[in-house]
This record gives structure tokens, C-alpha cells and sequence, in this order.
């Protein structure tokens, strides 16, 4: 793959040709006057192996773009989109914590900006004339460093639950935080975003400035720019309790129905949240159900945690703890071809027990490939309605309007080791997918939206922002039209192909 030289320089594009690589940094260095450009899969040290080997997923890792691009500012950011937005050919890839699981953030036949270089974290204290503080995080920073660094002055953030995340993707996509029952997703508390355009104009985006792009931004990915910092709504906060608990099979129907229950209760009980997971471990060839149990205030007998007390847990890691420890503690760096389906459903046991049948059935079909898998789980979260009323009307998602009852969040996940492995669970957890969906709908209990940072790459979770829905279809033309503003060439929609494209929504 060529690239081919237009408006632009063929300066600037000569050194982004793959048989020019030995010469590209300095040529790349040279015209942009960047910090890094790291365009050789072959030169030692240059930084460029480095960034592919800290992606999660083994299929990303395996992706060789013709440059990694590290800018250390946002104007670095900017001069890049105006090199590579004048040239025609060649694609563009974004990457935030490059925890992604599919390839929407790296690029074969390109160049990738990873922004893993803008990490810092800065705290805004208020004064006199200020409702709140803010922490100011920069787009390539992984959820651990941003809550450490809050933490010092007793605040806390909306943040992901696992600390090697990045901050950048979760956030875009909506994000589902420990916080998530007081302050709503976690795009809920973005107060301002650092963007660069595609013309390479370096935007603020707040309720004051450019209101339309802040609001896209807020569940809308990667469609409207390149966001190099995060402004969040900080606020005070004390060690929570909680961790995992792990206990044996048989006591998955007791754990279930205190889940529900908490679902059902959590509306008066916001600080508590929990997460269920079903986990087949090849190595034993035995399932284990386990929970996270947090409580954000650092209350440890909660009620909404009561119906499991008496369950004789096989591990028990909970603590009084900051979210940034309990965060860095859950740390995962993954590694293998990983294969995530997800629906959303009613609150509803009927539902959870289908998604039982189908887990037991899919590891009892599978048998013969456990060879090549580390793990399977099944993942639920809560979804409770009150989380989707805290910033109503103010993001992208819907759900204030489309969440019409409590719900739970569903991953299916295998953890593959070969591509044979991954084709075959990704056909079987997709046919697996459409089964508890249709039994959801045919029961009543379908709930429509689609979760962009766990779906698959096939499930198009754009379109459950409103598609189908009246009052929510709006939020898809909304997008269209921020996106049609704010980047009028289309370039983050041809351009930049990885992730969901509101364009190619119907
Ligand atoms: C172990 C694990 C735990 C997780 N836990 C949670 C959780 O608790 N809550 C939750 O909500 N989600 C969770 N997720 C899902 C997570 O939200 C997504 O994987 C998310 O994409 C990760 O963000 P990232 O910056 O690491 O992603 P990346 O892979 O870097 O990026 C994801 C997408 O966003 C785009 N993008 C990234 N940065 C920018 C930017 N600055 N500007 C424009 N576009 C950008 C990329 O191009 C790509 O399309 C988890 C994922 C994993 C693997
Ligand atoms: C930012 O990244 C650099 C390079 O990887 C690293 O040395 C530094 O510790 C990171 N800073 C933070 C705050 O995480
Ligand atoms: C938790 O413990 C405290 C202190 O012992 C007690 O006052 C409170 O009622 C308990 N709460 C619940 C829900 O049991």
C-alpha cells in the first residue's frame, strides 16, 4: 500500500511509503516538527514494537501500520491531521488506551496516532467563584495514573473499573463506572473536551463552546475529532469497600437473585454495584461464579450485598480501598483474540437463567477446542433506569428516553489463543447472541441499547441510539449533522475507518 502524494508535500508523504522506512522518523520529525514518529517495524528501540505489543487484544497487536505517531501535544495532534487529511490514500488510526478488543485503533495500511505519550493529569481546585473541581486528563491515559492522581486531593472521578483501560475510548463510547449510580455515565461528567478537528483547528467543546460537538461526544466514539484532553467533573471521595468474591457453582442461584435484587433496589441504594461473572476455567474444566461488590462510600454491610451473606466464598478480596487501587488491582493487559458479544435485557431472571442454558450448552459444544482457549465468561452488569436520568438529554446514548426499564448489561466472551479458536466462538457466541435476544424480545424483556465499547464489530450499536425508536431516531440525525459541521470532508468517516461510523447508519 502506497501512498499517494496530492496537495501535499511529497516531502511529507515520501517518508510514510513503507521502502522509505529506514529514513521515515527523521523525514516524518522533520516536516511535522514532532516529537515521535516511529515508522519502522525493523528499527530496534524506536518505540514502534513497544506501542503494538501494549495493545489488549493479540489481533490488534498482529496489526503492523507504516508509522506510529506518539505526539506529546495537542498541537503535535493538529499538525499530523493536516499533513494526512491533504493526502488521499492511506488511512488514519486512532488510539487511547488501545483497549479496544477489536482492530478500531490501529491500521494496516497507515499511520496510527497513539496518544499514549498525552497522559498527565492535572487537578483544578475550586475558588471562590468555581461550583467544583476538575480533573484535566489527556486523551492517551489509562484510568489507574487519572485516579491516582485525583486521589491525592481527596476527589475521585467517574472512572472505569479496570485501571489499564484507557480513559479516551471509555469515555467516548459512554462508560459504566463504580460512580455510574450517583453521577450517570461516565461521558456524564465530561464538563469540557480538548478536540482536534479534521482541518486540524484545536477546539474546546463545553456547554458554552460548540454545545453540539460537546453533546455528540458524549456516547458518540470516535466520529467528530480527535479528543487530546478530558475535563471531568472531580469530586470528593473517600475509600470505597468491595473487590471480588469468588464461590463455587451451586451458588450461582443465590448470588443471581441478590444481583436482581440490588438492580431492583438501587435507585435508593445508588453507591452500591456489583458484577456478576460466570468463568470457565479450561486449566480445571470447572465454572466458578464470581462477584464484584463495591460500595462507594466505604460501607461495608450494605444491604443491597445481605441475601449473599451466608454464601462460603472460595476467595474473598474485598478491602477498604481507593477506586485507583482497587482500579490497579484489577489491571489487565490481555493478550489473547478476544471475542465480545453483548445485548442488554430487562431485569429479569427468566433471562439471566436463558443466558445459563446457552453458557452451559456453548462450553458443552465446545470441548473440543478448549486447546486453544484461556477462559470463557459471561459478564452482567446492572443497568438500572436512574443511571440513564442523571445528565437526561445531555449525550447521545438515548437511554433517558429508550431505557424504560431496569436492565442488565450482558457480555459473552472467549478468551482465544489461535485464529481457529476465535472464528469458532466468534460464530457460536454470535448464534448464541441472537437466541437469548430473540427469547428477551419473545418474553417481553428486550431492552434496545446497544453498548459501543463491548459490542461485537457485527452488532452496529449505533443504530440502537434511536433507529428504531421515535423519540431517540433523533440522536442519529444529530450526529450526522455535527459530524457533517464540524468535519465537512468526511475525513474521520473515510479516513479514519476503524470504530462505528455514523455515516453508515441507516
Ligand atoms: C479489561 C477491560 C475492562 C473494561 N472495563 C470497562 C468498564 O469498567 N466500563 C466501561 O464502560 N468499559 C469497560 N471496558 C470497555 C472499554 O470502554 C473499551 O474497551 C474502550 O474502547 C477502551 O478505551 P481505550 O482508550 O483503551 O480504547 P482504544 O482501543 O484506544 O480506542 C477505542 C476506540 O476509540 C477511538 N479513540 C480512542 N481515543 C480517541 C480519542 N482521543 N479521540 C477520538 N477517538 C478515540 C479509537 O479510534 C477506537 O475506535 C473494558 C475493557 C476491557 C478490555
Ligand atoms: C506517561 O508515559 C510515560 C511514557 O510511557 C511514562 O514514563 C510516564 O510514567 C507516564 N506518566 C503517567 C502519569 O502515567
Ligand atoms: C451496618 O452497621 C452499622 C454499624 O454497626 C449499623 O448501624 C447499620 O444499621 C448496619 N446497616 C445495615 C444495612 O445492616
Amino acid at each position: 500500500m502506497r501512498f499517494t502524494p496530492l496537495s501535499v508535500g511529497v516531502a511529507a508523504l515520501a517518508v510514510l511509503a513503507p521502502e522509505t522506512a529506514a529514513t521515515a522518523p527523521d523525514g516524518l520529525r522533520g516536516q511535522l516538527d514532532l516529537a515521535t514518529a516511529h515508522c519502522s517495524p525493523s528499527t530496534p528501540g524506536n518505540g514502534y514494537q513497544a506501542s503494538l505489543d501494549s495493545y489488549y487484544s493479540l489481533d490488534v497487536r498482529e496489526i503492523k501500520p507504516v508509522c506510529v505517531f506518539r505526539p506529546r501535544t495537542a498541537q503535535h495532534v493538529s499538525r499530523a491531521i493536516k499533513v494526512l487529511s491533504k493526502s488521499t490514500a492511506g488511512n488514519v488510526a486512532v488510539r487511547g488506551g488501545g483497549h479496544s478488543i477489536w482492530p478500531n485503533n490501529n491500521v494496516a495500511d497507515g499511520v496510527t496516532i497513539d496518544l499514549s505519550l498525552l497522559n498527565q493529569t492535572e487537578v483544578h481546585l475550586p475558588n471562590k467563584k468555581n461550583a467544583g473541581a476538575i480533573a484535566s486528563v489527556g486523551a492517551g491515559s489509562r484510568w489507574t495514573s487519572a485516579l491516582l492522581e485525583v486521589e491525592k486531593y481527596g476527589l475521585s472521578i467517574t472512572a472505569g473499573r479496570v485501571g489499564t483501560v484507557g480513559v479516551a475510548g471509555l469515555t467516548l463510547g459512554g462508560g459504566l463506572s463504580f460512580h455510574s449510580g450517583r453521577h450517570g455515565f461516565t461521558c456524564d461528567d465530561v464538563t469540557n473536551y480538548e478536540v482536534v478537528l479534521a482541518n486540524g483547528q484545536i477546539v474546546d467543546a463545553n456547554s458554552k463552546q460548540n454545545p453540539d460537538l460537546f453533546k455528540a461526544l458524549k456516547g458518540g466514539g470516535g466520529n467528530f475529532g480527535i479528543v487530546t484532553r478530558f475535563d471531568f467533573a472531580a469530586f470528593p471521595a473517600g475509600p470505597l469497600y468491595g473487590g471480588m468474591v469468588t464461590a463455587a457453582w451451586d451458588h450461582r442461584d443465590t448470588i443471581v437473585d441478590s444481583f436482581i435484587r440490588l438492580i431492583d433496589i438501587n435507585e435508593q441504594n445508588p453507591t452500591d454495584s456489583q458484577i456478576v461473572l460466570y468463568m470457565y476455567d479450561v486449566a480445571s474444566r470447572s465454572s466458578t461464579v464470581s462477584s464484584t461488590v463495591i460500595n462507594t462510600d466505604g460501607i461495608t454491610n450494605s444491604t443491597s450485598f445481605k441475601p449473599m451473606a451466608a454464601v462460603p466464598w472460595l476467595s474473598d478480596q474485598r478491602a477498604t480501598q481507593t477506586y485507583g487501587e482497587l482500579a490497579a488491582a484489577m489491571s489487565d493487559n490481555g493478550g489473547d483474540r478476544h471475542v465480545w458479544f453483548s445485548l442488554c435485557f430487562q431485569n429479569n431472571k427468566r433471562v439471566v437463567d436463558k443466558a445459563t442454558e446457552l453458557y452451559n450448552q456453548l462450553i458443552d459444544d465446545t470441548q473440543g477446542a478448549m486447546g486453544d482457549v484461556d477462559r470463557i465468561i459471561f459478564v452482567f452488569q446492572q443497568l438500572p433506569r436512574h443511571y440513564a436520568q442523571k445528565n437526561a438529554g445531555g449525550n447521545v446514548l438515548g437511554m433517558d428516553k429508550s431505557l424504560t426499564a431496569d436492565s442488565i448489561v450482558w457480555l459473552g466472551e472467549a478468551f482465544a489463543r489461535t485464529p481457529e479458536a476465535e472464528s469458532l466462538f466468534q460464530r457460536k457466541i454470535a448464534a448464541l447472541t441472537d437466541e437469548l435476544e430473540a427469547f428477551a424480545e419473545a418474553i417481553g424483556a428486550a431492552t434496545q441499547w446497544r453498548y459501543i465499547n463491548y459490542v461485537n464489530p457485527t452488532q452496529e450499536p449505533l443504530k440502537s441510539y434511536g433507529a428504531e425508536v421515535k423519540y431517540t431516531a433523533q440522536n442519529i440525525a444529530f450526529m450526522k449533522r455535527v459530524s457533517a459541521k464540524y468535519d465537512p470532508q468526511g475525513f474521520f468517516q473515510t479516513r479514519v475507518p476503524g470504530g462505528f461510523k455514523i455515516s453508515h447508519v441507516k
